[in-house]
């Protein structure tokens, strides 16, 4: 099979790319090991950027996520007891969106297959081949049979475990990471909102985060050890603690409800600079990975094809390529300013086990100060929606 775009994972990266090529007459093939089921059902994170919102909107993917997602003027920060209350849209202008990131997959999905593209699901057996050519491919199995995919480019969109970050020779890269010693214990819960926005509590027993999906299902983390198992944790354990975390001194308290899903994710900051080799490009988690305290992820992701799409499309329009030579610089100016404000939003909100007294001291100084702070609100703001001067 021949394309002018391979491009590698239906996460957020590849059907998004696949679709900004779409647009501009530029054809893709998306190979994906998953089937369709598995990538619509899949939970994740759910905060949208105002640029990300508006991008939806453009590309003609707003509808749904308008209507089903919600929009959140501002979120909490909680503290020795208290609620802080960090106005997004008064510090900066712009706004954010909750709405699950497989809703968003699945609105992707929806427009590409409209549109007759080939997402070819259930693939083995990924390879690349003479990517520091002219003519790159990929090749994979489905139903026992080889295939290859013939193409100009070859964009890995295949995540962290994918293969395509291999395919870029070791010495020609560098690898930067950071391990966190801790985990977030996620789950989804039938009942009606707790709060009207976010809360992020810094609690001695450790982090929590009450999120939300609609006004029946709710989203709630609690910072957990990264080994410890969901068949540790009874319902009755699980509200104890998060009751114990987030309760508030004015009276304020968590709405429980019935757990209908539980899971465990590890904490970890990544970088693999550079994302481009010849004829393949890296994009999201291929490339990058921040822990989810700083709601980043699918956003990085969104931006890097936003930015590929340009670059390919300059190419397509123009046979020029000074897009795409800069790709990597580009992209990795806002992802190391999302991996600083990551890293960042992490250290202050956790509990670090080996923290002394006096470490304790100065993250508690730090919340304080962000929350009674304007200009230190505001350099939070502006990171959280996305709007972050770099550079
Ligand atoms: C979520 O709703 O899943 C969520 C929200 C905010 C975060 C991370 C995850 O920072």
């Amino acid at each position: 099979m021949r394309t002018q775009v391979g491009i590698i994972g239906a996460g957020p990266a590849g059907l998004m790319l696949s679709h900004l090529l779409h647009l501009q007459g530029i054809e893709s093939v998306v190979i994906e090991s998953r089937t369709r089921e598995e990538i619509e059902s899949t939970i994740r994170a759910g905060v949208l950027e105002q640029g990300t919102m508006d991008l939806l909107h453009e590309v003609g993917l707003g509808r749904r996520m308008a209507a089903e997602g919600t929009l959140h003027h501002g979120f909490e920060l909680a503290f020795n007891g208290t609620r802080h209350r960090i106005d997004l849209k008064d510090l900066t202008g712009h706004a954010i969106s909750v709405y699950a990131q497989h809703e968003v997959i699945k609105d992707l999905v929806a427009a590409r297959v409209a549109a007759d593209a080939k997402i070819v699901f259930g693939v083995v057996e990924t390879s690349l081949h003479n990517v520091d050519t002219e003519t790159p491919s990929i090749r994979y199995q489905k139903d026992g049979e080889e295939h290859s995919v013939e193409c100009d480019f070859v964009i890995g969109c295949d995540g962290s475990q994918g293969v395509s970050r291999q395919a870029i020779p070791e010495n020609a890269r560098k690898d930067y990471q950071r391990l966190y010693p801790f985990g977030w214990f996620g789950i989804l819960v039938e009942a009606p909102p707790s709060s009207d926005e976010l809360i992020y509590a810094r609690h001695e027993r450790g982090f929590a985060l009450i999120s939300t999906r609609s006004s029946t299902v709710q989203r709630m983390y609690f910072q957990c050890d990264p080994k410890d198992s969901v068949d540790n944790w009874s319902d009755d354990r699980i509200w104890h603690e998060m009751h114990a975390r987030v309760d508030q001194s004015d009276g304020w308290k968590l709405t429980e409800g019935r757990i209908f899903q539980k899971n465990i994710v590890g904490m970890r900051s990544f970088v693999s600079s550079v994302m481009q080799h010849g004829r393949l490009f890296l994009a999201g988690d291929a490339a990058h990975i921040v822990p989810p305290t700083g709601a980043k992820g699918m956003n990085l992701a969104i931006n890097d094809v936003r930015i590929l799409a340009d670059g390919l499309e300059q190419f397509y329009r123009e046979g020029k390529e000074d897009f795409l030579t800069t790709y990597s610089e580009t992209a990795l100016k806002r992802i190391w300013r999302a991996e600083h404000f990551s890293w960042w939003m992490t250290s202050m909100l956790h509990q670090f086990q080996d923290a002394s007294p006096f470490q304790q001291q100065m993250q508690l100084s730090e919340l304080s100060y962000v929350t009674a702070s304007r200009a230190a609100a505001t350099a939070l703001a502006e990171n959280y929606v996305g709007k972050a001067a770099t550079h």
